[in-house]
């Protein structure tokens, strides 16, 4: 039996293509930390790749809370969280983002993915349904698998098909969960959680929301959808990430007291699984701290997402219904996107292209992550070189 079948054989040959021809961009070795300019084999670029957007993962406050944890437990815990992984900071932590989110209740996991598939594993099962936006993550479609419960989409962000699929599926099931990504990780516009929240009273059904690009960015002290729309109550659970407001790794479910209690014994992301490292959980609490001390930095960001996207718009880009620091520049054309991102990369503005099987090749597209810590300078120069490779290859 061999193992390198057809499948195989021919994306190693579309790989190997793409590198002989130069346009391949993914994992270039990065020499630097995550800043507004990161180092990209060798070269210095403006960093337009990460999910880091407040650029706390080099913030001193948080390097300084880092190093003290690393002196007091080392490099990890050594155990899952059932066992010797659950240390003070991790009970700190956990706290603080229930207080956070206005939940009883929060449990952590080694990785936004897990916490994902965790919280999808426990809320459902045979007999349920999993009723998904058309965009949501595919960590809450990997959940769907391992939960063995029914999944039904509708049309992204879009209320009235939602309404009419609940409707029908009352019928059937005992019960519907409408799991949606808080901002989209693709297209960065966001969830319509008042619209949700009448559906969900209407039809008897759950929320679940994903906050993994929305902490730290929507809502006037930075805590995510629910403050947004003034709405904390919404969501019955609340999924999320620290690869992105921290800059850092791991997750964590908020909800109520027993749901998260089950959760943490019988959840196998969770129960099989190492527990996060004490040095993640201190940088994620002062990160958590920076929030409130720091408001400038959430400032700065949507005074950068704002200046961008008119930008873009003005040169004549689609960004598709993008409102938020993930902007996607939309080309539909996959060989034009890698090409895109090769020639910007070659002028200094390192980004990430976006092509089947992520999104359909008419949805190909380069999606670029907006920091705070970016100048404006970062920000004009890369609007024209944006500009320049845009017209050389047609796409404005
Ligand atoms: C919307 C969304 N949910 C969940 C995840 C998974 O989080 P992590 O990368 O922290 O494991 C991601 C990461 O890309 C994401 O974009």
């Amino acid at each position: 039996m061999a193992l390198i079948n057809e499948t195989i054989k021919k994306q190693s040959e579309l790989v190997t293509l793409l590198k002989k021809e130069n346009i391949y961009t993914y994992s270039l070795e990065v020499g630097s930390a995550c800043e507004n300019h990161i180092t990209v084999n060798g070269k210095e670029c403006i960093n337009f790749i990460s999910n880091n957007y407040l650029g706390f993962s080099t913030h001193p406050a948080v390097l300084e809370a880092v190093s003290t944890a690393l002196q007091k437990y080392g490099l990890g815990i050594g155990g899952s969280p059932l066992a010797c992984g659950t240390t003070e900071i991790h009970y700190r932590l956990m706290n603080r983002i229930a207080s956070v989110y206005g939940q009883e209740s929060c449990v952590l996991y080694a990785s936004g993915y897990q916490a994902m598939l965790g919280s999808v594993q426990t809320a459902l099962g045979k007999g349920d349904v999993a009723v998904l936006d058309a965009l949501v993550h595919r960590s809450i479609l990997d959940g769907v698998i391992l939960s063995g419960c029914d999944t039904r989409m509708w049309l992204h962000n879009d209320i009235e098909d939602l309404g009419s699929l609940l409707d029908r599926l009352k019928k059937k099931y005992r019960r519907m969960l409408i799991m949606v990504d808080s901002v989209y990780s693709m297209d960065g516009d966001w969830a319509n959680l008042p619209e949700l929240y009448r559906l969900k009273k209407e039809h008897g059904a759950l929320i679940m929301i994903d906050e993994a690009h929305s902490l730290g960015v929507l809502g006037k002290t930075g805590r995510g959808l629910p403050e947004h729309f003034d709405m904390p109550n919404a969501p019955d659970i609340i999924s999320g990430t620290f690869s992105k407001f921290a800059g850092a790794i791991g997750g964590f479910v908020a909800g109520p007291y027993e749901f998260i209690d089950y959760m943490k014994h019988t959840a196998s992301p969770y129960v099989f699984s190492a527990s996060l490292s004490p040095l993640i959980c201190a940088g994620v609490l002062k990160s958590f701290d920076l929030l409130d001390e720091e408001p400038e930095w959430r400032q700065r960001l949507w005074e950068n997402i704002k200046f961008f996207l008119s930008g873009l718009a003005g040169l004549g880009f689609d960004t598709g219904p993008s409102k938020t620091a993930v902007v996607p520049l939309i080309i539909r054309d996959t060989i034009k996107t890698m090409l895109f991102n090769r020639k910007i990369f070659e002028m200094g503005v390192y980004a990430s292209p976006i092509v089947h099987p992520a999104v359909p090749p008419a949805e190909s597209r380069i999606r670029l992550g907006v920091m705070a810590t970016h100048t404006r300078e970062d920000l004009e120069k890369t609007l024209d070189v944006f500009a320049k490779v845009g017209k050389d290859l047609g796409i404005i």
